[in-house]
């Protein structure tokens, strides 16, 4: 089929890459003309592991451009998959989605072609991107006949970092169509997934387990809505943990085991149960806001997702009160920080909880050393102002430091030589922000080794 897809973010690039590599004809469509200029010579705007392979296995079948008119008028399927920042009071910014729904009505070809909104968008913005794309079209056109299209909604379930592993083996697909003409067009464009009928890139094997994939049709609302709740679900499980980590220190419980023991109950699931610092990046935040934003138009009250929040909000400042118990004063001091990026295997510092805890660092009077394998040069550009010195060496970080934190729990770190690094340290103090190292292990190192829950 002919694709075409508004945005090359995380989310309108993976797509993009994993149709083309599943045999669409593919265009790409960004009004950044660097981004599309870098793109073309093979540059990605981002660091997401295997999408260069999978770009290249691509071939032919994904071709980038600024133009909407080169990509939209041939196109079946148009992905609307632009960004869409948080906005003034708990919204999300919809200027981007109003500027790509104008671009489509504009340049709309003769046949019937399927508008998908894969980015997150406010419940109901199906129909509101509708009457922009029939006012836009009929300005151009007036009331010449063509212009046939309807609307659905196919709401991303991708994590960053395994953004196209999830995207070629998803856990289910989700389209909210209001005709079924729309669901059908999808269910085509979709069913090599949904079959699993592919073959496999060597480097994103297919996991043992996977079957057909189930798909979810749906109204529109429906799928709308689905997109939300399941992130405030996740973000909720994880500020539950965190909860629960708290009441674990009073007691002299083990939080890791105490997950483990809640989660090999089926009904409850053992993944998105691991405590630390709390959930960052640019989805749980947004869009639980936009979820209470939407349900108080509606006069509303969400109290578990506002919960949610606010434990997420207080996690951070724990690691500020781990090292003030044990540091006492922190003026003067130096703190090193492992990890900047708000998860590994992304260079995405969003809402990333490193920030806020160099922030708070440097509020008391800290230095702040940090290191990141992949996110330091992201930070550079998008902190020019920063007091945080960035290392290229765990050592650099360690060599003098009084105490150590552990933000992001990169594999790489859990390999370190801890030996050697207690030895340069002023202090052998670690926090382990993510209860990601073996404790046993780094107290034998020579470290106070402090979790976030004991
Ligand atoms: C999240 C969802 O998981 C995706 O399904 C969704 O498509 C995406 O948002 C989106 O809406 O675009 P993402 O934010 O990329 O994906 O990453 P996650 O793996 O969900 O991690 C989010 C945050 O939660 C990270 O800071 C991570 O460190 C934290 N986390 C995750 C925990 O603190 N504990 C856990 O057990 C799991």
């Amino acid at each position: 089929m002919q694709v075409a897809i508004l945005g090359t973010g995380y989310v309108g690039l993976t797509t993009g890459a994993c149709l083309a590599f599943l045999g669409h004809k593919v265009a790409c469509v960004d009004a950044d003309l660097k981004k599309i200029g870098s793109l073309q010579r093979g540059e990605m705007p981002f660091f997401e592991p295997h999408m260069i392979e999978l770009i290249a296995d691509a071939g032919q079948n994904l071709t980038f451009t600024a133009d909407y008119a080169k990509a939209i008028p041939g196109a079946q399927v148009i992905f609307i998959a632009v960004g869409t920042p948080p906005g003034a009071n708990g919204g999300p910014d919809l200027r981007y989605l109003e500027s790509a729904a104008r671009g489509i009505g504009d340049n709309l070809g003769s046949h019937f072609t399927v508008i998908v909104n894969k980015s997150t968008v406010p419940i109901g913005s199906g129909n509101w991107v509708d009457s922009l794309v029939r006012d836009a079209f009929q300005r151009r056109n007036g009331n010449s006949p063509g212009g046939s299209f309807a609307v659905a909604s196919n709401p991303e379930f991708l994590r960053e970092g395994s953004a196209l592993h999830d995207s070629l083996y998803p856990d289910r697909v989700v389209i909210g169509a209001d005709e079924p003409q729309t669901a059908e067009v999808l269910y085509t464009l979709y069913r090599p997934i949904l079959e699993q009928s592919f073959t496999a890139p060597t480097y994103l094997p297919r996991p043992e387990e996977t079957e057909a994939v189930p798909l979810i049709s749906t109204d529109l609302a429906s799928a709308e809505l689905i997109k939300y709740a399941a992130n405030a679900f996740l973000s909720l499980k994880i500020s539950y943990i965190n909860e629960v980590g708290q009441l674990a220190e009073k007691v002299g419980a083990d939080i890791m085991q105490v997950a483990k023991g809640m989660g090999l109950d089926a009904r409850i699931g053992t993944r998105f149960l691991q405590a630390g610092i709390g959930w960052g990046g640019s989805c749980f935040g947004k869009d639980t806001a936009a979820l209470v934003a939407t349900a108080s138009e509606y006069g509303l009250k969400m109290p578990i997702v506002e919960a949610a929040r606010e434990v997420n909000r207080r996690q951070r400042g724990r690691v500020v009160d781990k090292l003030l118990g044990e540091l006492k004063i922190l003026k003067g001091r130096s703190i090193g920080l492992l990890g900047l990026a708000f998860k590994p295997n992304t260079d995405d510092l969003r809402d990333a909880p490193a920030l806020e805890v160099a922030h708070r660092l440097v509020e008391r009077g800290a230095k702040v050393k940090a290191h990141d394998p992949v996110a330091m040069e992201r930070f550079r550009l998008e902190n020019p102002a920063s007091e945080v010195i960035c290392c290229e060496t765990v050592e650099e970080v360690a060599s003098g430091a009084d105490a150590l934190v552990l933000v992001t729990e990169w594999p790489q770190y859990r390999e370190l030589d801890w030996e050697d690094l207690a030895r340069c340290m002023r202090s052998a103090i670690l926090v382990d922000g993510r209860h990601a190292l073996d404790r046993t292990r780094l107290r034998r190192a020579g470290f106070r080794y402090i979790g976030l829950a004991g």
